[in-house]
This record gives structure tokens, C-alpha cells and sequence, in this order.
């Protein structure tokens, strides 16, 4: 009942302009209050991946909280981890407005904010205010549009949050600052991760713990690209990947007229290419390495279904637009049943049992 009144006033949003009702829904998490009741922890959805314990599979996606002005009042809404950013050293106020479109019919979302984020100084303070709070919190870490040296700001991100972050995540995938994407392409990324990885391990030293790294690629990779990524990805023994950020293709979409905004789309048309794209990567590092799947997850079956593709954990975010704070409650009670019903111990089981189907599907 609390869940479909908090579907019901996250879709009265709609009447205002999209940007203005995703700043008023957090206006509204800052009471700290949660509108829904969260699912009861079940143990057949608890996993440790890249040595982090996560009580249940669906996270939070980046982009949502960039400030991490309401991380532990989204944790309570049900997710097992939030991710917050993206963050980059300077402020930035991103691209003019209007930048963020709904696609109703479509289930879809086109933004093209362009990184606006208050900057490490300003989220630093906050985080630090946050405590010893220990619900999962990751850190997503990218460069200024003008910066002269992006793979230095990055660095930056890892050395200045080492002591606040559950993880890291090195975003090289969104669309909407030039050239960022450039940074997948093998010699640039050799040498991206090879600096935040020596950060990473001079800090862990230093604070005698060592945060995973996690890299967040585009769906947009040609086969070649996602050689390239894989390779790079297992030689510099990175922590994991996140599969994906939003799509530059507008294929599939019915609603012709918002779909001709630029930016990224995400939502459910994203679904089938980004799970395509996971299952790809799957195949090529193997099974030991950690992968978040990411694209128009909105059900139950739908986080189940990347997780047969090859993920060990997914993430939310254009879905919870549509309906509601009370999603990840929902998948994750929805995950239980499916268990229930299949009779499966744990995820963990079901994890890989589709990724030659999803491998084969086009990209
Ligand atoms: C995003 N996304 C995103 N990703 C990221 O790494 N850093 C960011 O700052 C943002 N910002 C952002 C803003 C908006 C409005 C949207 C809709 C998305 C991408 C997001 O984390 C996710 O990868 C994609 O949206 C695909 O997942 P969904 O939305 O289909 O569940």
C-alpha cells in the first residue's frame, strides 16, 4: 500500500519538467524519511563480490545521487549499494538546459547533463559528515571537461575519497563530455589504468585496506573495442566492470521526437543491447571477474535475467523513474520468489546460465 502511494506520487512528478521532479525527489529523500518499507534481508541474495559483502544484488546506478546528498535514505528504500557521482575535481555546471527527456511510452530516459557536480571539495564534506554508516557506498569518479590531463583527475578522485569509498568506479563511458569516450580505446586505456590502479595500491598501503576498482564501459563498443577492454581490463587486474552506460543508438524507440534529443538513452529499450554487451564481456574475462550489469532493468525477471547473462550484481536507474522508490524493493522480493520458485539455494546459481544466448543476440 505505502509502495503503490510512492508510485503513485513519483509518477504526479511528471507534471513538472523531468530535471525539476529529479531535484524534488531528492528534496523529498532528504527528510531522510523513506516512503517505502523495505524487503526483509533474505540470505539466498546475499554475495561477496570483489571482497564486499552486498546484502542483496541491485544497486543503485551512478547519476542519481551526484552529490551523495542521500545515500543512506536510498539505502533504505532497499538497495544493497548505492554508487554516487559522477564526481570530478572542479564543480561544473554541465550542458544548458533543458538536458533531461522522458520517453514515456518507451519507458526511456535521453540526458545529457554533462557531469554537473558540486566537485570533490564540496561532496567530501558531506560524506565525511556521513559517519562510520555502513551501508555500501561507491565512489564514481571522472575529469572535468577541460581538463588538460583527464587521466590526472581521475587519480585525484582515488587518492581524495580512499578513505570514504566502499569502491570506485572509473566512468570513461558517458556520452555527454567530448571525447571522454576515447578513453576505452586500448593505449589510453592501458595508460589510464595503470595510474589509477598505482594510486589505488599506494593508498591502500597507506591506509591498509584495498578498495576495488570497478571500470563502467559504453554499449556502444564495437567487438574489436570489447577485445580491447577485456585485455586491458584482465592485465591490470582490474576489480570488475560495469556493463553499461547509457547508448548514443536511438533503434527500437517509438517515440520519434524526443528520441532526436542528443545525449545518452537509457530505460527498458536498453535492456536487450547492454545485456548483450555484458554477456560478450563475460565471455571474454572469464568467470572470476566481477561484473555489474547496468541498462533498462525494471522487474525482478529482468535483474535475473542479466544475471543469467553473466553479472554478479545490477543496477537501477531510468526504471525507478517509471515506478517508483519502491523498486528495488520489488526486484528483490521478486528475486526471492523467483528462487522460491525454481528451487535455487542462492543467486549465485543462476549466474552465467544464459550468457552463450545473450552473447549471440546483435549488438
Ligand atoms: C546517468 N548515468 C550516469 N552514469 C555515470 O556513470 N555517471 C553519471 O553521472 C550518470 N548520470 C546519469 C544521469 C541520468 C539522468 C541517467 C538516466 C543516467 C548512467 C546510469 O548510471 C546507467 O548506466 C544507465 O542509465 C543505464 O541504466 P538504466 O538507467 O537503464 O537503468
Amino acid at each position: 500500500m505505502i509502495g503503490r502511494l510512492a508510485g503513485i506520487a513519483s509518477r504526479s512528478l511528471f507534471v513538472f519538467d523531468p530535471e525539476i521532479a529529479h531535484n524534488l525527489s531528492i528534496t523529498a529523500l532528504k527528510t531522510g524519511i523513506s516512503p517505502v518499507c523495505p524487503p526483509k534481508p533474505d540470505p539466498r541474495l546475499t554475495q561477496t563480490v570483489a571482497g564486499i559483502r552486498f546484502e542483496n544484488p541491485v544497486g543503485l546506478a551512478a547519476g542519481y545521487d551526484k552529490n551523495a546528498e542521500v545515500p543512506d535514505t536510498l539505502l533504505k528504500l532497499g538497495f544493497g549499494h548505492v554508487e554516487v557521482g559522477t564526481l570530478t575535481p572542479k564543480p561544473q555546471v554541465g550542458n544548458d538546459k533543458p538536458r533531461l527527456f522522458r520517453l514515456v511510452e518507451d519507458r526511456a530516459v535521453i540526458n545529457r547533463f554533462g557531469f554537473n557536480n558540486q566537485g570533490h571539495d564540496a561532496v567530501f564534506a558531506r560524506l565525511s559528515a556521513r559517519g562510520d554508516s555502513k551501508g555500501i557506498v561507491g565512489i564514481n569518479i571522472g575529469a572535468n571537461k577541460d581538463s588538460a590531463d583527464r587521466i590526472a583527475d581521475y587519480v585525484l578522485g582515488i587518492r581524495r575519497f580512499y578513505s570514504l569509498a566502499t569502491y570506485f568506479t572509473v566512468n570513461i563511458s558517458s556520452p555527454n563530455t567530448p571525447g571522454l569516450r576515447d578513453l576505452q580505446a586500448r593505449e589510453s586505456l592501458a595508460a589510464l589504468l595503470s595510474a589509477v590502479l598505482a594510486a589505488r595500491n599506494e593508498e591502500a598501503d597507506r591506509a591498509g585496506k584495498r578498495l576495488p576498482v570497478f571500470l563502467k564501459i559504453a554499449p556502444d563498443l564495437t567487438e574489436e573495442g570489447l577485445d580491447d577492454v577485456a585485455a586491458e581490463a584482465l592485465a591490470h587486474e582490474l576489480d570488475g566492470l560495469i556493463v553499461s552506460n547509457t547508448t548514443l543508438s536511438r533503434e527500437g524507440l517509438k517515440d520519434q521526437v524526443q528520441a532526436k534529443q542528443a545525449g545518452g538513452m537509457s530505460g527498458a529499450p536498453l535492456f536487450a543491447k547492454s545485456t548483450a554487451v555484458l554477456a560478450r564481456m563475460r565471455k571474454r574475462v572469464g568467470p572470476h571477474l566481477p561484473i555489474i550489469g547496468v541498462g533498462g532493468v525494471g522487474s525482478a525477471e529482468n535483474a535475473a535475467e542479466k544475471i543469467r547473462a553473466g553479472a554478479d550484481l545490477v543496477q537501477v536507474y531510468s526504471c525507478m523513474v517509471y515506478e517508483g522508490p519502491a523498486l528495488p524493493g520489488n526486484i528483490n522480493r521478486g528475486l526471492s520468489k523467483l528462487l522460491d520458485h525454481d528451487g535455487v539455494a542462492s543467486i549465485r546459481d543462476l549466474r552465467d546460465t544464459r550468457v552463450d544466448y545473450w552473447a549471440a543476440q546483435p549488438l
